[in-house]
């Protein structure tokens, strides 16, 4: 039986059943969530609930984009990944073919059903040592701390940008690698006048959060970021933090 973790909103419901269980998640709740927070995270749960039947027609746009992040994070063998909102589990063959059958990925979303579509390509694969999560990222804890990161496409629509990526930081070893690939408005140029257009598409069809800046909470969060690729004159862009290492 698969009990579904509501992490964040009820620290006690969590899931117990996944392949991979050693991972062992503790989802506590450390943040105090007001009515804004808690209305645009339900406002995901629906949108992606919904997108997740159709997701799949799009994954074959971001691949390149997706291998070019993933080859950044220099995972070795052995090695735990976090995959946060991981949708219908997009990042999973490539992540568990660097982790190898030594290693284990934990793959963490608020979406039951994108959950759900993702546990069903772990299952269709047989990897043992891939788990999925269902949990707010901006709150999930787990007993150990991964040795790299990824969030593709998906801090830009949590409820509250500064919190998560925090959380992300806090799960990570120290050093280890955030690769993020997210979307963001035209940064610069004459497009820019299309901005509050590009705003309203990215909000009816993602939840996207235009109050934050996922860059900004990187950069206020991780001591090194770096945006080393942007593509559709800079409206996706990929970016490679480190944690801070621990003062000597
Ligand atoms: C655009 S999809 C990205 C999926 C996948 N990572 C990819 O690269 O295509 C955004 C995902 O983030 C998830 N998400 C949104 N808010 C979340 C939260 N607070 N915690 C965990 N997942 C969340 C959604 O459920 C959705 O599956």
């Amino acid at each position: 039986m698969t009990t579904d973790a509501e992490a964040g909103r009820e620290s006690s419901d969590r899931d117990t059943s996944s392949p991979g269980d050693s991972v062992g998640v503790d989802a506590t709740d450390r943040s105090e969530p007001d009515g804004a927070y808690e209305a645009h995270l339900e406002r995901s749960r629906r949108k992606w609930d919904r997108w997740s039947d159709w997701y799949g027609m799009s994954e074959r746009d971001f691949e390149p984009m997706r291998e070019d992040a993933i080859d950044r994070l220099e995972i070795e063998p052995g090695d735990r990944v976090l995959d946060v909102g991981c949708g219908p589990g997009v990042n999973l063959a490539l992540l568990r073919e660097a982790v190898g059958p030594t290693g284990g990925v934990v793959a963490v979303d608020y979406s039951p059903e994108m959950v759900a579509k993702a546990r069903e390509r772990v299952d269709e694969h047989g990897w043992e040592n891939v788990e999925v999560v269902r949990a707010d990222a901006t709150r999930v804890a787990f007993d150990e701390p991964f040795d790299a990161a990824i969030a593709s496409l998906s801090l830009s629509v949590m409820p509250d940008v500064r919190r998560a990526v925090e959380n992300v930081h806090r799960l990570l070893v120290p050093g280890a690698p955030l690769v993020v690939f997210d979307v963001r408005p035209f940064p610069s140029g004459p497009a820019r006048v299309l901005n509050p257009l590009v705003w309203r598409f990215l909000r009816w069809c993602a939840n996207w959060n235009p109050d934050d800046d996922v860059l900004e909470a990187l950069r206020a969060t991780f001591p090194e970021c770096e945006v080393f690729e942007t593509y559709t004159a800079g409206t996706t862009y990929t970016a490679l933090c480190r944690a801070a290492e621990p003062p000597s």
